[in-house]
């Protein structure tokens, strides 16, 4: 391959952005400047939504009105209620989303309008309404009744009544709000990347939306998360990890939850995700995961110098909260919303069509030969 081309970017600068900066060289990560852990120590994830989407922190009377807003829009129309029980039962809630976020797009009566108060209330509205779509599912395929979201609960708080049916005790929805937050934002992973080629060609921010979950899917993206949780029920107890880990290595097989394009050693929001999974596991009386994931991170630096991502921590994290396995990418997602939508208000600001350029190495040019001569 010509040394021209950089398969998958690696390394590439495409665009300047003031949403994030990922700074692995002091292994950091800030949003509009303010550092994710701090944001996590001292905020709730509704002000770490409203400066994603406003660029600075609100103060009471904004995020008052921020949270009215998004509390006053989390009901869906008694059509995409109608759809979300008509999905196969086995859909996979990513798809269920993707799907959702479309019907959304096609219900709204601003999908034409892509100025930036526009996209900006398009962009509430799908914040507000895709934790609604996925708890609706969540309940359906259990064959329960729909919960409809309460406007005096948190952003955390009411996705977990809505799946069920109850809010956990304060601690867990502190360490849920802690995920949330570390899940929002980060530069130009592909998922983020995906939505801003979509708007590049002046789509919609729908449409951006739904391609950015169908990236998020990907195993090697978001999907990891759910795939640590399939690891980690393989190896079922802490004496068989080392046994289990090193085979893995000796197969050569990616293991999920490890490694990262941009972080080489070790993803920032790891040690603050690590603590909270701890607070959990204590909460839960339910140490195993913690000791078949600290074995497990303990080989792959030793033997392979690769680090632990954000998904490593999280998907047991969730397991212990009592979500099922394949929805822990669908929480990302409605986190993810935010940097997202952000990004694309970015991109609309200063556009230029994406389109890269490929090498050809295909056949040299050739003639047609009529049908009977073939
Ligand atoms: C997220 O970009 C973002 O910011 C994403 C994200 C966000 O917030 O948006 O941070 C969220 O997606 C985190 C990543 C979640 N994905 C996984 O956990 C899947 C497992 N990880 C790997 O697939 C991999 O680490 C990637 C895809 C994340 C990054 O891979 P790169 O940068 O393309 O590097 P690579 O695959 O070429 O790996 C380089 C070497 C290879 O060895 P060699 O072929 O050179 O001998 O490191 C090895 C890889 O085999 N390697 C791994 C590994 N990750 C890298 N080997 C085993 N297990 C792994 N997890």
């Amino acid at each position: 391959m010509n040394d021209d081309i950089k398969k998958g970017l690696l390394g590439i600068v495409v665009d300047e952005t003031e949403v994030s900066k990922v700074m692995p060289e002091i292994n950091s990560l800030t949003y509009r400047g303010y550092a994710a852990q701090d944001l996590c120590e001292y905020c709730r994830f509704e002000e770490v939504a409203y400066l994603i989407l406003n660029k600075d922190l609100p103060n009471s009377i904004q995020l008052k009105k921020f949270e009215r807003e998004e509390r006053n829009n989390r009901e869906l129309t008694k059509n995409l209620y109608e759809i979300i029980k008509h999905m196969p039962k086995k859909s996979h809630p990513m798809d269920v989303a993707r799907t959702a976020v479309s019907v959304m797009g096609l219900e709204d009566k601003e999908t034409t309008d892509s100025s930036h108060e526009s996209n900006m209330r398009k962009a509430l509205r799908i914040f507000a309404k895709t934790p609604t779509a996925l708890a609706a599912f969540y309940r359906i395929r259990k064959g329960k009744k729909i919960i409809k979201p309460k406007k005096t609960l948190s952003f955390a708080e009411n996705f977990f009544y809505m799946c069920f049916g109850k809010v956990p005790q304060k601690e867990i929805v502190k360490a849920f709000d802690v995920s949330l937050i570390l899940y929002a934002e980060h530069s130009f992973n592909v998922s983020t990347f995906t939505a801003r080629t979509i708007t590049s060609s002046l789509s919609d921010i729908h449409g951006a939306i739904t391609g950015a979950i169908a990236s998020l899917k990907g195993p090697l993206h978001g999907g990891a998360n759910e795939e640590v949780m399939h690891m980690m029920n393989k190896i079922k107890k802490p004496s068989n990890a080392l046994k289990w880990i090193k085979n893995a290595l000796k197969n050569k097989e990616v293991v999920m939850g490890f490694g990262h394009r941009v972080y080489k050693s070790g993803d920032s929001r790891v040690p603050t995700m690590r603590e909270y999974f701890g607070k959990v596991a204590k909460i839960k009386k339910d140490k195993k995961y913690e000791k078949i994931y600290d074995i497990v991170e303990k080989v792959m630096i030793k033997e392979k110098n690769i680090h632990p991502n954000v998904d490593y921590p999280t998907g047991p994290t969730y397991h212990l909260m009592g979500f099922d396995t394949d929805f822990f990418t669908p929480i990302f997602v409605i986190s993810r919303i935010t940097g997202w939508s952000a990004h694309i208000m970015e991109q609309h600001a200063a556009n230029k069509l994406i389109r890269p350029l490929a090498s050809y190495k295909g056949n040299r040019h050739r003639k047609v030969m009529q049908l009977n001569q073939r």
